[in-house]
């Protein structure tokens, strides 16, 4: 079995055991399968406090995180400028080790970086620009010695078709627009098969409406291939269309504020009442003085 194939499987298998017209039958979200007493977690991030060391002073980036996320998650970390969302990022990348505790992916510790997790940056910078999008997509599949030259060109294609870039297969980075060369990235980080996707705001450098077809296109993805995804961002709206679970994080140093799962917020919600009140919640959880207790909870 193909690990995309296993993973189909795990989410199949998650969506299959929940109650009928649950937020896991109906597909987008996923309730937590630990409330189910399933699998264990893909990822998890077991008391990891991170800091960077110059010569003057130490500062602590994030302060004892934990979290698990589950295969085929869409997992966000939101939080407001500063509390450490890109540094836990990099260090789940594997380019940061922990001051203290540990990450795990599929039970291995991890120690420093691997074509198992991919990161998709929000700069449009990240891909070389003297390659096509065909070369972009394939050359780290045979790099990382995932696929011959063959294999490697059919994959690339495979996936820049499923981000809607077939006929741009040839062109260069420079004849793309910002909101493409983010579907490249996104392609190529999917053709190497990542156990988890790892994004960083990748669409806030992006106007507003392509930002919107952007996240769309994503959760689309996400319904044909169901990856894990663990996705930054600073912006509650996006927090909950792209999420099936969020967790809250406070700045100086960044811990966990508490944790929610989203129920299936499209687009097509963002004006709703439902929506809003989701909204006006997980911005009082985010900046109210003290936290509150650290319970999962439906946002509407
Ligand atoms: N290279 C660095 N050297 C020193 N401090 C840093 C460095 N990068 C980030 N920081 C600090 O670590 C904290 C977390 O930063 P970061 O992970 O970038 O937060 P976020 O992505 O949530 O905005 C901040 O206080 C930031 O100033
Ligand atoms: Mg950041």
């Amino acid at each position: 079995m193909t690990l995309v194939a296993a993973r189909e499987a795990l989410a199949v298998n998650r969506a299959a055991d929940a109650p009928p017209g649950s937020a896991a039958r109906t597909g987008r979200s996923a309730a937590p399968p630990v409330a189910m007493g399933q699998t264990a977690p893909l990822l998890q991030i077991a008391g990891v406090s991170l800091e960077y060391r110059t010569p003057e002073r130490v500062v602590r980036a994030t302060h004892r995180i934990d979290l698990d996320i589950y295969a085929a998650d869409r997992f966000v970390l939101l939080g407001p400028s500063g509390c450490g969302k890109s540094t836990l990022l990099k260090a789940v990348a594997g380019f940061h080790e922990p001051v203290e505790g540990e990450i795990r992916l599929d039970g291995g510790v991890v120690r420093g970086p691997g074509p198992d997790r991919i990161v998709v940056f929000q700069e449009f910078d990240q891909l070389p620009p003297w390659k096509t999008v065909l070369q972009n997509v394939a050359f780290p599949l045979r790099a990382a010695g995932l696929a011959g030259r063959r294999e490697a060109e059919a994959r690339a294609r495979h996936f820049i078709d499923k981000v809607g870039l077939s006929r741009f297969a040839d062109s260069y980075p420079h004849q793309l627009s910002g909101g493409m060369k983010q579907r490249v990235a996104i392609a190529r980080a999917l053709a190497t098969q990542p156990k988890v996707l790892l994004m960083d705001e990748p669409f806030a450098a992006l106007d507003a409406l392509t930002r919107r077809k952007m996240q769309e296109e994503l959760l689309s993805l996400w319904e044909e291939v169901r990856f894990t995804l663990l996705f930054v961002t600073h912006s509650i709206e996006e927090a909950l269309v792209v999420g099936s679970r969020v967790a809250l994080l406070s700045p100086h140093p960044g811990r966990v504020r508490g944790e929610v799962n989203c129920h299936d917020f499209t687009l097509g919600d963002i004006g709703s009442r439902a929506f809003q009140a989701a909204v006006q919640r997980l911005h009082g959880r985010l900046f109210e003085a003290s936290p509150e207790p650290e319970t999962p909870s439906a946002p509407r």
